[in-house]
């Protein structure tokens, strides 16, 4: 039996230290939370992302009354981006939450279905794009999405490659 390892590369800094152009995207995904439609939960959810021409996208998580066909933020984000930019990738995403009065002191982390929807984005613009997952006590940074999916499953597969 072998044994391997995967190597993932995170880093973790301040809002202070992070480059203008992802501060203004944290800001938008932090303004985000507040359209957020999430009264089952009350957990708000913002996102955001910077595409190649400059354009940044908010999204919000929107739930509903039958619990699953609500969406987070992060799909909601991606899809709209996608939807109203076809051609246009995506080079960054930021992603804050609020809950009781406040933002997450940790960074948010999206979750599994999420993850697979954000490496789909990389695939099919055939471009990486940094998440930045920001908390009120420190950011995280992740140099792309598949990063948040080592063992993944995609076209590849289905070809059988
Ligand atoms: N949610 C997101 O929008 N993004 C995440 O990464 C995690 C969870 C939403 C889904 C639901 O509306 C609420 O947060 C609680 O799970």
């Amino acid at each position: 039996m072998k044994e391997k390892s995967i190597n993932i590369p995170i880093r973790i800094c301040s809002f202070a230290e992070l480059p203008e152009k992802y501060q203004q995207l944290v800001e938008s995904a932090k303004q985000q939370t507040q359209h957020a439609y999430a009264p089952y939960s009350n957990f708000r959810v913002g996102a955001a992302v910077l595409l190649n021409n400059g354009v940044v996208v908010g999204g919000s998580n929107q739930e509903n009354a039958a619990y699953p066909s609500g969406l987070c933020a992060e799909r909601v984000t991606v899809f709209a981006a996608n939807a109203q930019y076809p051609e246009i990738p995506v080079r960054a995403l930021a992603i804050a939450a609020f809950t009781n009065g406040a933002f997450l002191q940790k960074p948010i982390p999206p979750c599994g279905a999420c993850r697979q929807v954000l490496l789909e984005v990389e695939n099919r613009f055939g471009q990486d794009f940094e998440i930045i997952l920001y908390g009120e006590n420190e950011i995280m940074l992740i140099k792309r999405a598949s990063d948040l999916l080592p063992i993944q499953f995609s076209q590849n597969n289905l070809n059988n490659c």
